[in-house]
């Protein structure tokens, strides 16, 4: 099958479209015939060995961790999906032709697989943080909303009952509202900015983009533990929490499940690629700018 591989840490330029095995599924994985994977900002972190603590690439590897397509083959202790079932989730090495899920759930009828396709990163950590920052009721403010996390997170904080505050571009904003959010746009003035929309103040707030803004979120939460960011990793040192997928507090399932169970769950797509293209791919997604998910279609 056709995969995308790269040999050496590096631009995008690295990575390349070779001819692999197929991967068998483990216990308690999946194979699935990607339909559509998803792009995430740590796809070239990795890629560019930014993750590897100065360690070269020893062996080739693949790149992707979000996908959603047909079931071909389960691993042993898997007994919720078959082959046939369309599915959406979490694996490795996703920008391919097939690929091994870890973590799943169905495709909610009606929606076409591709749109699914980016839902698993996001979907994860939205509710992984809806988990560490435990606000049931109240307001909360999304640093960097309009990517696919805060897309996510607008749409599974809203369903719970919470008033979500996102910040974005001016080209974004209408496009939060969309969504369900109090769009307002980020950079200088931001605390005078949330707090002419919220006069009753934050109750906590998560940091997306990682664009130095942790002294502002504090400031209009007043907690800085109801202060988490995803990456900004210097947060801890003006008191706020840090949240990673290492040793993750919640089960990535549980997220997955939420997201197919809501009537309208969806993440807007900003473009979609071919296999070939994988390069500019994740080139526009280091741009940093993505509204949504872009999608690689093998
Ligand atoms: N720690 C974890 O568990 C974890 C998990 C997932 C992702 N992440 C990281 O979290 C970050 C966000 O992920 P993502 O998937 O949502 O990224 P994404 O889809 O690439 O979205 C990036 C968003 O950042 C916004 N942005 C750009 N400059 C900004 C600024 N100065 N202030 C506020 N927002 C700004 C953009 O909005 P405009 O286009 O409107 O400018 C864009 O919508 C990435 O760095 C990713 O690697 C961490």
């Amino acid at each position: 099958m056709r995969a995308v591989q790269f040999t050496t840490y590096g631009p995008a330029d690295v990575l390349d479209i070779v001819d692999v095995e197929t991967p068998s599924p483990s216990a308690g994985e999946i194979l699935i015939q990607v339909a559509g994977a998803g792009i995430n900002q740590l796809d070239a972190k990795l890629r560019a060995g930014m993750m590897s603590g100065g360690a070269p690439l020893t062996a080739p590897s693949g790149t992707g961790f979000d996908a959603a397509g047909t079931v071909l083959d389960v691993g042993t202790d898997v007994d919720d999906v078959a082959p046939g079932d369309v599915v959406f989730g979490i694996g490795r090495n996703t920008l391919a032709e097939q690929a091994v899920l870890n973590a799943w759930a169905k495709v909610p009828g009606g929606v076409d697989p591709v749109e699914a396709s980016g839902w698993g990163v996001a979907v994860e950590t939205a509710h992984r943080l809806l988990f560490e920052l435990g606000i049931h009721d109240g307001t909360i403010l999304l640093s960097g909303a309009s990517g696919g996390v805060g897309s996510a997170l607008i749409q599974l904080a809203a369903a719970r009952g919470l008033r979500v505050i996102g910040t974005a571009s001016e080209h974004n904003q209408a496009y939060l509202r969309e969504l369900g959010a109090v769009a307002v746009t980020y950079g200088s003035g931001l605390v005078g900015r949330v707090e002419t929309v919220a006069p009753e103040g934050v109750d906590g707030a998560l940091d997306l983009s990682g664009k130095g803004v942790i002294g502002e979120l504090i400031a209009l939460v007043g907690d800085p533990t109801k202060v988490i960011s995803i990456s900004d990793f210097t947060a801890p040192q003006l008191g706020a929490r840090v949240s990673t997928g290492d040793g993750r507090t919640t089960d990535p399932r549980d997220a997955l499940a939420e997201a197919a169970a809501l009537p309208a769950f969806g993440l807007h797509i900003d473009r979609r690629f071919e296999l070939a293209d994988a390069a500019i791919a994740h080139r526009t997604s280091e741009a940093g700018h993505t509204r949504g998910k872009l999608i690689v279609i093998p």
